[in-house]
């Protein structure tokens, strides 16, 4: 077990280069398996849950090539193989892969996801799509089967724009028989990213970016190349370091529209931004004010980047009200920040943030990735020496962190716990 060791109060300067995006990469990768043919993408990051998928498509009978950001996957001997309780603990998202193999092979059997560390995160949307689009659903024994003869175009209609189940549905429909419209699809960039990638390979998709995505299906898929869209997730977490830290950090590899509703929030709490074609500088002044928000789907202010935007709000001037929309459980890392010395609490789904002058190193830990991150950033304002212990889980969703913070000037340091 590995954990983070951060000697606080240091202010970063400098730039950091943003990696690949791993919300677009797992989606790009299930999607690979729709072809028998060859997928080049490029812009892959280093991650441990980029590590699973790859994985998980060579245990299906893909042939996985890497070479750095380079990654090479021929789908050309791929079976339906169940996918078993182990591979779909190691990360939720293995689900992605329902919507190709079923596509594809008209079957697919999968253990059923269940709930993880931020919320119970059903799968009903999903499946309600793939029996839209004519498939048999049976779930018995922890296990999910989708099966059909040949997939039908359809409406479908999102009770909420899930990212995953507008995914799992575009992949379905990619191969199906004539139209399917998805309604109140979510709207991320990391769909618009799905859409470019499966066009690529030669499907008819239209309407990614939008509430309606268009799929006309098509009867074969081929090789296709593609880059994969900076992590405007990652771009926030380094936002946030520079602000926090009273800093100037030039971010590069950002799409600067993808990170506007963090932006916004930064500009309210006083903080400088200049922004260019594909970089981003913060500047801290000295002055953080507390600002509200409420987490909502894209182009709203994004879940991912709460927690760290709640470690920024503990050392503002004033009280500001941070409000969870989207997961039921994912303020686990209010206890750890309080171990620090901020002062919050907890009303429902909405915490309230009192400012302390400065946070004081402690022992925490990352209870899961984004939460894990928060503590990142609270360790590097701190007073005195902060220890972040479970790191696997900043590990899923972040590549060489502590490598990017020590090159603008942080003292953090990887630490092989026995
Ligand atoms: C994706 C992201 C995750 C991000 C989330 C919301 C990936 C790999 N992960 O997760 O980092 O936090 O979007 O931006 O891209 N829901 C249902 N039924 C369903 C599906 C979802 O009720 O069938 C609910 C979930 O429980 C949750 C909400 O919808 O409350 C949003 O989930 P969803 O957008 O599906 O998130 P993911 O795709 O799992």
């Amino acid at each position: 077990m590995h954990k983070f060791v951060i000697v606080g109060g240091k202010r970063l300067e400098g730039t950091i280069r943003v990696s690949g995006a791993k919300n677009a990469t797992l989606p790009i990768m299930a999607a690979s398996l729709l072809s028998s043919s060859k997928s080049n993408l490029a812009e892959i990051p280093q991650l441990e849950d980029v590590r699973v998928m790859l994985y998980l498509l060579e245990y299906l009978g893909a042939k996985v090539q890497r070479d750095q950001d380079r990654v090479t996957i021929d789908s050309g001997q791929v079976k339906p193989l169940e996918v078993t309780e182990e591979l779909m603990r190691k990360m939720r998202a293995s689900n992605l892969i329902m919507g190709p193999l079923l596509s594809r092979f008209g079957y697919v059997r999968v253990s059923h996801p269940g709930g993880c560390a931020i919320g119970s995160r059903p799968m009903d949307l999903h499946l309600k799509g793939f029996r839209a689009l004519g498939a048999k659903i049976t779930e018995r024994y922890g296990y999910i089967v989708a099966e059909c003869e040949k997939l039908t175009g359809a409406e479908i209609h999102l009770d909420f724009p899930s990212v995953g189940a507008t995914e799992n549905l575009m992949m379905a429909a990619a191969l199906a028989r004539g139209q399917t419209v998805i309604r109140n699809a979510a709207k991320e960039p990391e769909i618009v990213d799905l859409q470019n990638f499966l066009n690529g390979m030669g499907a008819n998709i239209k309407g990614a970016g939008t509430d309606a995505i268009k799929i006309q299906g098509v009867t074969g898929l081929g090789p296709v190349e593609h880059m994969v869209i900076p992590d405007r997730i990652e771009a926030g977490t380094h936002m946030l370091a520079a602000a926090i830290t009273n800093g100037d950090i030039t971010i590069t590899n950002i799409i600067p529209e993808h990170v506007e509703p963090v932006v916004a929030k930064l500009k309210e709490a006083g903080i400088t931004i200049i922004d260019g074609d594909d970089w981003i500088r913060v500047v801290g002044n000295g002055i953080i004010k507390a600002v509200d928000l409420k987490t909502m789907p894209y182009p709203g202010f994004p879940t991912d980047m709460q927690a760290q935007m709640m470690a920024l709000m503990t050392i503002a001037q004033g009280t500001s009200v941070v409000s969870e929309s989207i997961f039921e459980n994912r303020f686990k890392q209010i206890a750890e920040l309080r171990r620090m010395g901020a002062d919050i609490k907890l009303e429902g789904r909405a915490a309230i943030i009192k400012g302390v002058p400065k946070l004081s190193g402690a022992f925490v830990e990352a209870t899961d990735l984004r939460a894990g991150a928060a503590m990142v950033l609270a360790g590097l304002a701190a007073e005195d020496v902060t220890v972040v212990e479970n790191i696997h889980h900043i590990d899923r969703g972040y590549e060489r962190l502590e490598a990017k913070y020590r090159g603008v000037g942080a003292k953090i340091m990887r630490v092989n716990k026995n």
